[in-house]
């Protein structure tokens, strides 16, 4: 099975504040998208990454976060607009003898080896899977006027992270359909979800945090203290 992993890094970062891109922010030395990078490839199970960053940012990147780490990503491509059109341009970068997709957010630096792993594999048998953490507040659903419409029991919601793991010929008929029919989603499996396709979760870790905010950014650091024994 050849695996090609797609990792959109290609957001605005602005949630974070400040001037510096998100993806060249360092944790403890070394940027954060590098982090993520190395992460996947030392899982071992990557044969081709495709690397998807803001335009423009294309040889930036190749020169402070892929070659100083000595990381080989097959292309560095433009993003999109929104999450769904950097991914859609990765797919479309993938090699065409890619078997399975393996989709991982460049600002998740805390993936594991055994978690791609076992994406990969219910992939492999099922379709699809997705890794995702069980919510632990409850979600409310409200209207644009600020009120309350509909409180789903919390028990069966999930949160869903990456990596996502998908068979590469469902997931490039999903990107089609979902551009043919107008369908937008911050998530990759909801594309899939829509052709009627089973589906498999993987519980996570809340360790695989996504860096988001100057909060996470502190608790990215405080996980790698911790991972170094120093508490
Ligand atoms: O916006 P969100 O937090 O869901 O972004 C998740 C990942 O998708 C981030 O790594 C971000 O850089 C990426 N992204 C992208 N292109 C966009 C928006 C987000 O590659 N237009």
């Amino acid at each position: 099975m050849r695996v090609t992993a797609i990792v959109p890094a290609a957001g605005s970062g602005s949630r974070m504040g400040g001037a510096e891109p998100k993806q060249y922010l360092r944790l403890a030395g070394v940027p954060l998208l590098s982090r993520t990078l190395l992460a996947l490839t030392a899982s071992g199970c990557v044969d081709h990454l495709v690397l998807v960053v803001p335009a423009g940012q294309e040889p930036r990147c190749r020169a402070e976060i892929l070659v100083p780490y000595g990381i080989a990503a097959e292309r560095v491509v433009p993003g999109g607009a929104d999450r769904q059109a950097s991914v859609g341009a990765g797919l479309a970068a993938a090699p065409a003898d890619s078997d399975l997709i393996l989709v991982h957010d460049g600002a998740r630096p805390f993936v594991t080896g055994a978690l791609i792993r076992q994406a990969l594999a219910a992939a492999a048998e099922a379709g699809g899977a997705v890794v995702a953490v069980p919510v632990t507040d409850t979600i409310k659903r409200a209207d644009e006027t600020g009120t309350i419409r509909e409180t789903p029991a919390r028990a069966g919601l999930w949160a869903a992270q990456t990596p996502q793991a998908f068979q590469a010929r469902l997931f490039r008929e999903a990107h089609q359909r979902a551009q043919a029919d107008g369908f937008r989603s911050t998530d990759d499996s909801a594309l899939v979800e829509r052709l009627g396709c089973p589906i498999r979760l993987v519980p996570g870790s809340r360790d695989n945090l996504k860096v988001t905010t100057v909060l996470d950014l502190i608790l990215a650091e405080a996980l790698l203290r911790a991972a170094a024994g120093g508490g």
